[in-house]
């Protein structure tokens, strides 16, 4: 993965004050530390993100959630400490304890006051993974992980689809420099806004409805990030996605909205796929992809047939960004209870997850050497078992810590 471009990702704001009310329901972790020395960056800011911003102490929230979220993260927050020290950073850690246990305990879900509390007090939030057996339908991870997407506004869900190793593709003759490829996935609403309804639940005639939501607004600012995100990073091709063959209205208008924007960006060749056909071409030939803008829907199931390109869901970070405000980081991949409690789930997703909150937060040298780390790892083989390697999630965490560390 190229380290995420820094002008589109470092617009993180400083904010300062604590809030009582919901630090009280939190867990501490112990870990705020200090600097003794503050590291110059030399990423090659793009004029978004301020040098006295970009080495001043960052307050990261940390929710690990269900299952293997529950492990990964600590793996992940070790390799980021590891990165900040090295490079001399402030941070300060504050994790909170929201997933199925609380929720069965108590019935929490996210505060109410919690949105506010995060653009108040945080410049970022690292997340594992949310969804329990216990809970089904999932309702405390909707309320949580769809909550701050929706009430932080964050619109754009950027999922990368690179290919670290090519001995991790399934792809017969695929090579590293065939599929470098990010979708741009609108993350705001689509299928997604929860608006529907039952009627007559429960009866023979009952009939449910999930209406996909479409906004001039929300369609046209994320069809204008992925051709800015293309520009930034140095790609020249922007793939759009939808069913605009079958659904008539909303995806008319991303067809619509798609050919007014392409029209600021002469630079930039727009093209235009059916969803349908998109999967079955990543598949054949991932190389004519640089960024793929879709909806919500079809970005979510996008970029896990990217995962499987790339090595699987063990691999993917996402970053949920509204650029500039407080932003949420996490892998891609859910919360894997086939595999929970047994020290086995890859953390590099999370690991890279962090990576990106750092280059969103300004820290590139950082982010870059945890992005090392993970290639180092990878051509080494100390990974988990699902990229072949024999390391359990702990020792994997630790291997990248030291790594990060000895840089
Ligand atoms: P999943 O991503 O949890 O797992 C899919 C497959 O990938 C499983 O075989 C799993 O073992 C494997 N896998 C996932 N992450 C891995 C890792 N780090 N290392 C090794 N293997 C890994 O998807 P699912 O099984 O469809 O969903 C399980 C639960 O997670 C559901 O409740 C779902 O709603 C939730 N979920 C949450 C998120 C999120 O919080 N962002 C994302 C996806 C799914
Ligand atoms: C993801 C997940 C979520 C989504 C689920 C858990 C609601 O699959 O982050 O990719 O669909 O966005
Ligand atoms: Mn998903």
């Amino acid at each position: 993965m190229q380290a995420f471009p820094r002008s589109v990702l470092a617009t993180g704001v400083q904010k300062r004050a604590q809030s009582r009310l919901l630090a009280r329901r939190a867990v501490s972790i112990p870990s705020a530390y200090t600097a003794l020395t503050l590291a110059k960056s030399r990423a090659t800011f793009r004029g978004e993100m301020a040098e006295t911003k970009s080495s001043s102490r960052k307050r990261i929230a940390v929710i690990p959630g269900d299952g293997i979220g529950k492990e990964v993260v600590p793996e992940a927050v070790k390799v980021l400490k590891a990165a900040a020290a090295a490079g001399g950073r402030e941070i300060a850690l504050t994790e909170f304890d929201w997933g199925a246990d609380r929720y069965l305990r108590d019935g929490t879900t996210l505060p109410a006051d919690a949105p506010e509390m995060f653009r108040r007090d945080y410049d970022a939030i690292l997340l594992g993974a949310l969804g329990d057996p216990r809970v089904p339908g999932n309702q405390h991870g909707a309320d949580i992980l769809i909550g701050l997407r929706f009430k932080l506004d964050l619109y754009v869900n950027a999922r990368p689809c690179v290919l670290f190793d090519q001995r991790l593709t399934p792809l017969k003759g695929r090579a590293e420099k065939d599929i470098n490829t990010w979708v741009i996935r609108e993350n705001t609403e689509g299928l997604y806004a929860g608006v529907g309804g039952f009627f007559k639940k429960g009866t023979a005639d009952e009939i449910a409805m999930q209406e996909d939501i479409n906004t001039r607004k929300g369609v046209e600012r994320i069809i204008r990030y992925a051709f800015d995100f293309a520009r930034r990073q140095g790609f020249n091709r922007v793939c759009m996605s939808d069913k605009s063959n079958a659904l008539a209205f909303g995806h008319d208008l991303w067809q619509r909205v798609f050919k007014e924007v392409r029209r600021e960006y002469p630079g930039i060749e727009s093209s235009h796929m059916y969803i349908d056909n998109l999967l079955m071409q990543m598949v054949r030939d991932p190389s004519q992809f640089q960024v793929i803008v879709t909806c919500n829907l079809f970005g979510d199931i996008a970029s896990d047939l990217g995962a499987g390109l790339i090595g699987g869901l063990g691999l993917t970070p996402s970053g949920n960004i509204h650029p500039g405000q407080v932003s949420l980081f996490e892998p891609v991949h859910g919360s894997a209870p086939d595999i929970a409690g047994k020290n086995i789930a890859n953390p590099i997703g999370a690991v890279l997850a962090a990576g990106m909150m750092c280059e969103y937060l300004g820290w590139a040298k950082e982010a870059r050497a945890m992005e090392d780390a993970v290639r180092a790892a990878i051509r080494e083989g100390k990974t988990t078992k699902d990229l072949g390697g024999s390391l359990g999630t702990r020792d994997a965490g630790d291997w990248l810590a030291n790594k990060v560390a000895s840089v």
